[in-house]
């Protein structure tokens, strides 16, 4: 893999704010954890790790907006370009001490990704793409999945938290997926479970209410893998839609076919 500047940017930046979160990984019985709403934990490793890659983003690229779900919105004087970045995605496994969680570094450009990063610091997994130049894995290329039958399927999802979403509206869906195939997971990290549709592990995920963060590099990481993400109207909105689809062709319109029966 050859790798461009900014890729080496995106993984020094990831890197390094990695170094923060597996330091406080290992301490988790010392960090100080404050609650954000129902369900949605925020720890000091997660504002931490995001001071750092905003540090780190907004130096290499100093005129690029950077949206992080901790700080939200720093407006930068290129406006075509726009970071958007997840310090720490899998909050709830990461304060449970569950290896499962990563760092997500999408970048666009006019409103088109055009690279994304998802770093699993635990397991020293890295998983880069770059508009037009494929997805890949600690520099090994990966591919979506060939899997065409619904009955050797694996399929990621991701739950409406505790006393938020449509839970109902949920297993309505679930239950129509769950009946045609061969299993369904639910691992907590939304940016994982794109960068598993990349490499080829799940054959298809879907979820509701995410935000951009969750989505922006694992949407490229698929994509550039060869495989397909919409919303759940089958459209390229997932932003607008907060809702999204994702594996490889033949998986994604059949999830996406279920889970619109289901709603
Ligand atoms: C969450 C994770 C989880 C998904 C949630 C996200 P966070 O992100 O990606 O898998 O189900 O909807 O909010 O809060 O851990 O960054
Ligand atoms: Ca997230
Ligand atoms: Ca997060």
């Amino acid at each position: 893999m050859l790798r461009s500047a900014l890729l080496n940017v995106m993984m020094k930046a990831a890197q390094k704010a990695a170094r923060v979160l597996k330091r406080d990984f290992g301490e988790l019985e010392n960090l100080q954890v404050s609650l954000k709403g129902p369900a949605d934990f925020v720890s000091a490793a997660d504002r931490r790790a995001e001071k750092v890659l905003k540090e780190e983003l907004m130096t290499a690229r100093p005129g690029y907006s950077f949206l992080g779900e901790e700080g939200g919105l720093t407006e930068g004087s290129d406006k075509s370009h726009v970071w958007y970045v997840d310090p720490l995605d899998g909050t709830t496994n990461f304060l449970h001490g569950i290896p499962h969680f990563a760092i997500s570094i999408g970048l666009a450009r006019d409103g088109a990704l055009v690279a994304g990063l998802v770093y699993n610091p635990i397991t020293d997994e890295m998983y880069v793409a770059e508009k037009g130049k494929g997805a890949f894995l600690n520099e090994r290329r990966i591919r979506v999945s060939g899997r065409q039958k619904l009955t050797e399927a694996v399929i990621s999802c991701g739950l409406p938290h505790h006393g938020r979403g449509d839970l109902a509206l949920f297993r309505r869906e679930f239950s129509v997926v769950q009946e045609q195939v061969a299993g369904i997971r639910r691992f907590g990290a939304a940016a994982l479970d794109l960068a598993f549709i990349a490499a080829g592990r799940f054959d298809a995920y879907w979820e509701r209410e995410l935000s951009p963060w969750d989505m922006a590099a694992g949407t490229l990481l698929v994509r550039e893998a060869g495989g397909y993400v919409t919303d759940l109207d089958g459209k390229d909105a997932m932003f607008a839609a907060r809702n999204i689809v994702a594996g490889n062709e033949t998986m994604h319109s059949a999830i996406l076919r279920m889970v619109q029966q289901g709603a």
